[in-house]
């Protein structure tokens, strides 16, 4: 029946939230504060995959190769795409260190564009003013909704700290021919614009263990946010920051992290150039960010891991991090999986 509300169970543990018609499982439990394994909210990664012990869903619009025909077959669900057709009794997964941080709860509100500025050809740094506070957790991402395409939405990681929640900055890759990151318009002062979040589950956690952050490209943004915030706490935790560009000219916001790696007592970062040009000078590390680490990372089981940017990236690193002692529970990453393709 339209507009019937059901109820999910989280088994075991009993934990129960209620399913709005028309709307996700998973943003249901987030908007309800309980925590579900996810990632890219956008069908692509897998990582919300849970088992339906009961009950039925629409499973949405999802490919072959996130949900395997066999796996539809056997009950398992996207939950950031499954529309709930009954009450749901859900197989409940661990979630690393649920307990650490509670869940903020997700929610709209209005934006408009403070300022924008490119930081390399393609890098763009995006300031936006919100109409109320934003709290997040920093590594944590928004969604903005495409200009014109009501409910459609993408993601962006937030780069700048949880210390000023009116006024939050993007770093966004512009794309030729991007719904959202190819228009002008949405890179100038005055925009207006409609976000919801906070979203991620690759926040920075609490723990006494170095950190190991990985980045290419705009997946900067939530290493930012991160060292930011961790600089403004004084944390104690070392901070090592590797962060790959192709040329010297794709290495953005140098001058803001060699200032931080002054102000931190335990914080490094080490670029990797996969292509510099000729006239560059480079002197640093040449390669891609997996070689940098396979060469300079012996043992990686001491560390928490942050890796951000490409998915192909985001799986090598996370690969080589494995094959170097590093247990699968201390690895965060959000991968950038595009929502349109
Ligand atoms: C959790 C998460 C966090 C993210 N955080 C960021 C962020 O902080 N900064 C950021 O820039 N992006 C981020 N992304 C990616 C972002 O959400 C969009 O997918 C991206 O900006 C493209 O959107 P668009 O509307 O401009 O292009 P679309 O209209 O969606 O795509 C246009 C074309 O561009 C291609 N395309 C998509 N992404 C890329 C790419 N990276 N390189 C080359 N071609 C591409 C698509 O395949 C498609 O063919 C994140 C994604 C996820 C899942
Ligand atoms: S597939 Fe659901 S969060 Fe990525």
């Amino acid at each position: 029946m339209a507009g019937e509300t059901f109820k999910a169970r989280l088994e075991p543990g009993g934990r129960e939230f209620i399913l709005h018609p028309g709307e996700s499982v998973l943003n249901c439990a987030l908007r309800q504060r309980i925590l579900l394994q996810y990632g890219c909210r956008n069908g692509r990664c897998s990582s919300c995959k849970y088992l339906l012990i009961d009950g039925e869903v629409d499973l949405g619009n999802i490919s072959s190769y996130s949900l395997t025909e066999s796996e539809r077959e056997e009950g398992w669900a996207l939950l950031c795409q499954a529309r709930a057709l009954s009450d749901l009794v859900i197989r409940e997964q661990p979630v690393a260190d649920r307990d650490d941080a509670p869940v903020i709860t997700p929610d709209d509100r209005r934006a408009e564009v403070v300022a924008a500025r490119p930081l390399s050809e393609s890098l763009w740094g995006l300031q936006l003013m919100l109409e109320s506070r934003l709290s997040f957790y920093p590594g944590q991402f928004i969604e903005v909704e495409i200009p014109g395409r009501p409910g459609s939405w993408r993601c962006y990681s937030i780069a700048s700290s949880p210390a000023t929640p009116d006024r939050i900055e993007l770093i966004v890759k512009r794309i030729a021919g991007g719904e959202f990151s190819g228009r002008d318009e949405h890179f100038t002062a005055g925009f207006k614009l409609a976000i919801r979040g906070p979203y991620g589950m690759s926040y920075l956690r609490k723990s006494d263990r170095p950190v190991l952050l990985v980045a290419t490209g705009s997946g900067l943004g939530p290493m930012l946010s991160i060292i930011r915030s961790a600089a403004e706490r004084q944390d104690p935790r070392s901070y090592w920051l590797y962060y790959g560009a192709r040329t010297e000219s794709d290495l953005i916001l140098r001058d803001e992290l060699r200032l931080l790696e002054q102000r931190m007592a335990h914080f490094s970062f080490r670029s990797a150039l996969s292509a510099p040009a000729a006239g560059d000078g480079w002197r640093g590390a040449v390669g891609r960010v997996t070689q940098v680490l396979q060469r300079e990372i012996a043992d990686a089981s001491p560390y928490d891991a942050y890796i951000c940017g490409q998915p192909e990236m985001c799986e090598a690193v996370a690969t080589l991090l494995l094959a170097k002692g590093i247990s699968e529970d201390r690895i965060f990453r959000d991968d950038f999986f595009a929502a349109s393709d």
